[in-house]
């Protein structure tokens, strides 16, 4: 995970200060960049929360003098048709972007194992990714956050936490204090990580449901909407009921995309 402590004094990122390069195999060490003109703002993701981030950053991103615009990368270049309002952005295709120096990207892919694949294989090809907190959320002075964040409105974030990179925190989801998510983590809306919690890599979390404290979720586990977890679970489970059962076993493929040649 690469964190950056969360500094801002409103509950808008500074994103260039947020945008970080993560650590690559290549590159192990956090490598903070320079700050550059932002031109352009690209939404990676045009489903469904994708449209969402899209409305959530709308008047909140910083962009250069030279025409800051907004658009999307999806391989699907049908994905905005229906949509009036967003059918004329400019879409790219993710397998085919190539890195432009005033692009920020934002993460919009809600699925953890599509999400981290996708985010690492961009940043492995120079891709510079920001985070974005909506200024209603409410963050801890003391968080740590790495890139590639979004937290939508009325997320919270408790005291001595870290987030790692490629999280979402959709509306009203809450994260108790001392709690750890790991990178790639999909916290759906109103779901409740209480304290001192750890949710590892590419944990995904149903809409309202509940972590009791003190417990380990492990890489990739899926635990369904209205779940409640009161004991470690292991990894790549997939979780329902009250109190939560494993029902089957996730089977997601989370080996990383082939580097881009
Ligand atoms: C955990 C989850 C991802 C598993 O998905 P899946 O592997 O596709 O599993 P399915 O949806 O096929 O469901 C498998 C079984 O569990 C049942 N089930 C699904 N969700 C359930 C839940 N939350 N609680 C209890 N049972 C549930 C289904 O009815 C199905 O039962 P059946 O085998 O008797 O037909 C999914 O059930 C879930 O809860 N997703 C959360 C969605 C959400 O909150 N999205 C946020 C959008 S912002």
């Amino acid at each position: 995970m690469t964190f950056r402590l969360y500094s801002g004094d409103s509950n808008v990122f500074e994103t260039q200060q947020l945008a970080y390069r993560c650590p690559t195999a290549e590159h192990p060490d956090l490598m903070p960049f320079e700050p550059t003109e932002i031109e352009r703002w690209l939404i990676v993701g045009g489903g469904g929360f994708g449209r969402e981030v899209y409305h959530w950053t709308l008047g909140h991103l910083h962009s250069g003098d030279h025409g800051g615009s907004v658009g999307f990368l999806d391989d699907n270049q049908h994905c905005l048709d229906t949509f009036p309002d967003l059918v004329s952005l400019w879409r790219g295709r993710i397998s085919e972007y190539s890195p432009q120096p005033g692009d920020r990207l934002l993460m919009a892919i809600a699925d953890p194992a599509v999400k981290l694949k996708v985010g690492e294989h961009l940043i492995a090809r120079g891709a510079l990714f920001a985070s974005f907190a909506h200024p209603k959320a409410i963050i801890s002075p003391d968080t740590l956050i790495g890139v590639g964040c979004i937290l939508c409105p009325f997320s919270v974030v408790c005291c001595n936490v870290r987030v790692g990179n490629f999280v979402s925190m959709n509306i009203g989801a809450l994260v108790g204090h001392d709690s750890i998510v790991g990178d790639g983590g999909t916290l759906s809306p109103h779901s409740d990580v209480a304290g001192q919690v750890e949710l590892e890599r590419g944990v995904f979390l149903g809409c309202q449901t509940v972590i009791l404290p003190k417990t380990k979720v492990g890489e990739f586990a899926r635990v369904g909407a209205g779940s409640v977890v009161i004991s470690n679970v292991r990894s790549h489970s997939t979780m329902m009921g009250v109190p939560a059962k494993r029902i089957s076993w996730n089977k997601t493929d989370d080996a990383p995309l082939k580097k881009a040649a």
